[in-house]
């Protein structure tokens, strides 16, 4: 008995098959997105100087009409977005500057840098953070810089389906705790953004699935697995992404109900057939691996219910 290989495509043939899903996606992109200017989201009449050389009054932590937590996790989505150096570095490279891809690759950074220019000008003109400690996040994470770490063009789109959703969640989220209806628009405006961008990776990883399916089940496996949020290399990610996830502004449950399983479900993860014995394994994984992140969400949803009881 003979067994033949696993039908692996290399990146540039993946790229290639799917170069016309990639054109009629962008299209697609195109005719969906609005234009929107970022000056219209900015509250200019609430900015002063901060130099007092001129006039200006410098900034102090009681200025902010925001609540810690809704400082933390406004600051936590900007540097986040500010490390788009990086990220375009990275879809470049992956995905080239040819043809669609090239077009998608520059129309998204565009949309990208619109992100961190609003949610700037936001924080700035309302004081809604320290400013001198924004701009050393700035560029401590820009420094940073972000890797993908080896990962394939495949393995590249299925992060991105993830990370675009949770990013859109994160800014919705973040924009009701703000508790102020100029952010919460300005941050609604960007969510609905990140959507379009999502819907474009997540449509780019059904054909890879129709394409080369066992493949791309293994890409997702691993990302699902292994998923980072992007700004993990900003300075105590974990302490604030910790209060981050104790305020419900994203956390496991977030996670595991409004990002991964939609996402499996939308791609038929779990009702395909004919995968080979690496990707059925693969699929065991992300199984086993969401029942524990469920158990772990729970703990959390007890624990946190058991402070709001006591309290
Ligand atoms: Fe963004
Ligand atoms: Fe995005």
């Amino acid at each position: 008995m003979t067994t033949s290989a696993p039908l692996r495509l290399s990146t540039p043939d993946l790229l290639r098959e799917l170069e016309p899903t990639a054109a009629a996606n962008l299209n697609r992109h195109l005719s969906l997105a609005k234009e929107w200017m970022p000056h219209d989201y900015v509250p200019w009449s609430r900015g002063r100087d901060f130099d007092p050389s001129t006039g200006g009054t410098p900034y102090e932590p009681g200025q902010s009409t925001l609540s810690p937590v809704a400082q933390i996790a406004f600051e936590v989505n900007l540097l986040t977005e500010d490390n788009l150096p990086s990220y375009h570095r990275e879809i470049a490279e992956q995905f080239g500057r040819d043809g669609a891809w090239g077009t998608w690759v520059h129309r998204w950074t565009a949309e990208e840098g619109r992100h961190a220019l609003v949610m700037r000008d936001y924080l700035l003109t309302t004081r809604g953070v320290d400013p001198v400690a924004l701009e050393r996040g700035r560029m401590q994470q820009t420094e940073t810089g972000y890797a993908a770490d080896g990962k394939t063009a495949l393995q590249v789109l299925a992060y991105v389906s993830f990370q675009e959703l949770a990013t859109r969640i994160s800014h919705r989220n973040t924009g009701r705790y703000t508790e102020d209806p100029v952010a919460e628009r300005l941050l609604a405006r960007v969510a609905a953004d990140e959507n379009l961008h999502m819907v474009f990776y997540r449509d780019l990883c059904s054909a890879a699935l129709a394409l080369t399916p066992s493949q791309t089940v293994i890409a997702i496996a691993g990302e699902v697995i292994g998923f980072a949020m992007p700004g993990t290399g900003i300075t105590d990610f974990g302490r604030k992404a910790t209060q981050i996830a104790k305020a419900g502004i994203y956390d496991l449950r977030i996670h595991h109900d409004e990002v991964v399983t939609p996402l499996l479900r939308h791609w038929g993860f779990w009702d395909l057939t004919d995968l080979d014995a690496e990707a059925e394994q693969a699929r065991t994984q992300v199984r086993d691996y969401l029942t524990g992140l469920d158990a772990l969400a729970r703990t959390y949803e007890d624990k946190r219910a058991a402070a709001l009881a006591s309290a």
